[in-house]
């Protein structure tokens, strides 16, 4: 396995020779890459000697395509220390030099940072934004620890030490699935569109499909990102990022943020494709006997959105809930929304769709090719989905 450690400008940067000579040790192959402000705390020689292989710091020195050469090349990133700094960037999205250029081409496959900073700094409630941005597109923290800082003082803010952050690696990269370092989007359960403080119009969707094909794709190694409206369920799985959503519009924008960095994506929401042109802010009185008339308007398509958005090596997976015409219908929708696979669900089909723990799909590929299930319990049936559309 190849290990890219990025280093930043923080004392603890002193750590990072160590924390590589301990990866090198475990058997992975290491590159490091520097920002300016490392090299005041670690030399680029110190580096280049204990991973053995040139030190990537300068975004222009190779002719400035380096950052994507070194995330082909690399297996995992991890960030030790990562500053304040480096944290607000990739949550904003700059590239200005060469680690930062680096994190943000390091899509669809795992990075962790092990933060290291005062502990004001730490608490501070923009670093705080930053890191929940982080970890809600998959991106996994390693400490800090509490203890002794470099200011003198102490509290939370230590860099976790290099032997507890190989650990981490170690762990992550440990699942040799089929689908190991590959980030995966996945979009569960209804959406609930306001009509006024406390009325909807949602569905009856539950969030099981959805949640069953996080976890398959998590147990086949994929790290997941889960985008879920309104459920009860819960998930408990160190591969699997929850976020959730209530509205089409919510979901929209969680999911189209989240789908450049993943290799594929599996759309099982039920999506309301119509709302409310306007929402109360009170609850709404009753009108009388001529009744009342909601006027909607239209939601936002988003398997539609990254259909347009898909590039070359990326998966696009949609559901299709038909109640008749079933397979002429899905294989529009897979035509249309410019689709690798379309999992059908007939309302027809009795012990499938909407609440309970069973399904049973035909799952239609763009090359024609079909695949149906029997009724089984979801899980099966995501088990089923995930080795036809990413074998
Ligand atoms: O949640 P459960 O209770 O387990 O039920 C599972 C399920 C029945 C909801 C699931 O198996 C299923 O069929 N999901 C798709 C439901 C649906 O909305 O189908 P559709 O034919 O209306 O939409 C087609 C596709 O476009 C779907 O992938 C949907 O997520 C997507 N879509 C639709 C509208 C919209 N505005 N944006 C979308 O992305």
């Amino acid at each position: 396995m190849r290990i890219v450690v990025g280093i930043t400008g923080g004392i603890a940067a002193y750590k990072a020779p160590e924390l590589v000579r301990l990866l090198v040790k475990a058997g992975y192959e290491v590159r490091c890459a520097a920002t300016e402000h490392a090299l005041e705390f670690v030399t680029r020689v110190t580096l280049e000697t204990v991973s053995g292989a040139p030190l990537y710091h300068d975004l222009f020195a190779s002719g400035g395509t380096e950052h994507i050469s070194l995330k082909d090349w690399g297996d995992m990133l991890v960030v030790a220390p990562a500053t304040a700094n480096i944290i607000g960037k990739v949550a904003s999205g700059i590239a200005d030099d060469a680690l930062s250029t680096l994190l943000l081409a390091f899509s669809g496959k795992p990075v962790v940072m092990a933060p290291a900073m005062n502990s004001l700094m730490w608490a501070h409630p923009a670093v705080q934004r930053n890191i929940a941005t982080l970890k809600s597109w998959g991106i996994r923290m390693v400490g800090p620890a509490e203890g002794e800082l470099a200011c003198g003082t102490s509290g939370v803010g230590r860099m976790a030490e290099p032997e507890e952050i190989v650990r981490s690696v170690a762990t992550l990269l440990q699942h040799t699935g089929t689908l190991a370092g590959q980030r995966w989007l996945v979009t569960a359960g209804p959406t609930y569109e306001r009509i006024d403080s406390v009325r909807f119009i949602g569905n009856y969707s539950s969030g099981k499909m959805g949640f069953a094909l996080a976890e398959a794709l998590a147990e086949a190694g994929a790290e997941v990102a889960l985008v879920s409206g309104p459920t009860s369920l819960t998930i408990d799985h160190p591969r699997v990022t929850l976020t959730r959503v209530e509205s089409a519009r919510e979901m929209y924008a969680a999911a189209t943020s989240l789908f450049p960095q993943c290799r594929g994506a599996i759309l099982s929401a039920a999506v309301a494709d119509y709302r409310p042109a306007t929402a109360a802010d009170h609850k709404l009185k009753k009108q009388g006997d001529e009744g009342m008339t909601l006027q909607l308007v239209q939601n936002p398509d988003i398997l539609a959105t990254l259909g347009g958005m898909k590039q070359a090596g990326q998966t696009l997976v949609g559901f299709a809930l038909e109640t008749d015409h079933e397979l002429e219908n899905a294989q529009g929708k897979l035509q249309r929304k410019n689709l690798d696979y379309i999992v059908l669900n007939s309302l027809r089909d009795k012990g499938a769709g909407f609440g309970v723990d069973t399904n049973k799909v035909t799952i239609l590929a763009r090359d024609g090719r079909r695949e149906e299930s029997p009724l089984m319990s979801k899980r099966e049936v995501a088990e089923l989905i995930v080795k036809t559309v990413a074998p």
